[in-house]
């Protein structure tokens, strides 16, 4: 059993608080992504669990020990890199089989061992060659066969697949998983994809400048996001967002230029007059027909993406896309209807960007856009 158990841990550099008190809880087998941009610390949280960056404060325990003292090595994490970190002069069997040997294994049990892992993924025509010989995704091959040889307890990732090409990355991702759900082991994968993350994570946990912004699953949070950080940062194409007024004899929110849609949320009641800013998936609304109810914007330009449509619109001074499989032509500058359902409207408060609380009393209320 390899839970791993991350109580207000905290990290700082000099003077400079880079991991500011996070809590988390990871379940045994789980395959948990750490999901955010560049900078907001998913690194160093990583390598504080693998025990390659000392814990400024809190406490970190896996399999219910506590490992804030225990020397990487005595961790049972195996950790997969960007950068691959194979050793160049060695060929892929000598790096894969790189542990074993250390650890003492009899040459012909190692070889056995080393051929059973690189079958499992793929490399088995490979293993005379070094490094330098490889493609990138053969070589972050080695790099995932030299982790799993040492049939760790928790797998540790950063950023294992930025460095491929796009196509081998979905490969890799599916292989990634494939192997997860065979072994089984705890893994904690580090990503500012977030593709890579909704694909691949039973849970997703969402990092905000060196705090934890909101942890689900991709489906929640995909739909009920926490936060417009969170709401804008994952969903592709991203989610339109719209300074609105919450009015109560509207029954909606109303927006700048005065028009209102219709909210069914709850959370609006008792919140006449409140500034929010509502979110709206391309995907959720759509273009209706001309006359039809709904909120008028202009048409300005669309793009083709194979599967759908992704029309560009503007309304006052914003711009908004909807994701479409229908195929309209409009001209530019022309009217064009969106039907918005009350349930696609997100409700954020406009002051904090947090997700606006249902209130017990909650009935149907409208926003009008601003
Ligand atoms: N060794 C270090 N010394 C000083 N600052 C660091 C060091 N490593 C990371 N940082 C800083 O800590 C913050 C988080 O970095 P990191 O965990 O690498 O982010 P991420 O992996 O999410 O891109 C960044 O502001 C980074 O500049
Ligand atoms: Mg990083």
């Amino acid at each position: 059993m390899a839970d791993i158990s991350i109580r207000k841990v905290r990290k700082s550099y000099g003077k400079d608080e880079v991991v500011h008190g996070v809590d988390l809880d990871i379940r045994n087998g789980e395959f948990v992504v750490i999901l955010g941009p560049s900078g907001c610390g998913k690194s160093t949280l990583l390598r504080m669990i693998a025990g390659l960056e000392d814990i400024s404060g809190g406490e970190i325990a896996i399999a219910d020990q506590v490992v804030n003292a225990l020397e990487p090595r005595e961790r049972g994490c195996a950790m997969v890199f960007q950068n691959y970190a194979l050793y160049p002069h060695m060929t892929v069997a000598e790096n894969i089989g790189y542990a074993l040997r250390v650890a003492g294994m009899p040459k012909a049990e190692r070889r056995k061992k080393v051929e059973e892992v690189a079958a499992s993924v793929g490399l088995m025509e490979f293993l005379d060659r070094r490094p330098g010989q490889l493609s990138g995704g053969q070589r972050q091959r080695v790099a995932m066969a030299r982790a799993i040889i040492r049939e760790p307890k928790v797998f540790l990732f950063d950023e294992p697949l930025s460095n491929l090409d796009a196509k081998l990355r979905v490969q890799m991702r599916h292989e990634i998983r494939r192997i997860h759900n065979r072994i089984g082991a705890t893994s904690v994968f580090v990503t500012h994809d977030q593709h890579e993350g909704m694909t691949l994570a039973d849970r997703i946990v969402i990092m905000n400048r060196g705090t934890i912004e909101q942890v689900g699953t991709p489906s929640e949070i995909y739909h009920n996001p926490a936060s417009t950080y969170v709401a804008g940062f994952v969903g592709s194409p991203a989610m339109n967002f719209l300074p609105a007024q919450i009015s109560a004899s509207r029954q909606g929110v109303t927006l700048g230029g005065g028009q209102t849609i219709a909210v069914d949320a709850p959370a609006v009641a008792g919140r006449d007059g409140k500034l929010v800013q509502i979110g709206l998936r391309p995907e959720e609304i759509a273009i209706a027909a001309p006359g039809a109810p709904g909120l008028v914007t202009r048409f300005e330009f669309v793009e083709e993406l194979g599967a759908a449509r992704l029309y560009h619109l503007t309304y006052e001074d914003l711009t908004l896309s909807v994701l479409s499989t229908e195929y309209r032509h409009y001209t530019p500058g022309e009217d064009v209807i969106l039907q918005i359902p009350a349930s696609a409207v997100h409700l954020f408060d406009a002051d904090t960007g947090r997700k606006l609380a249902q209130t017990a009393k909650g009935k149907a209320a409208e926003v009008t856009l601003a």
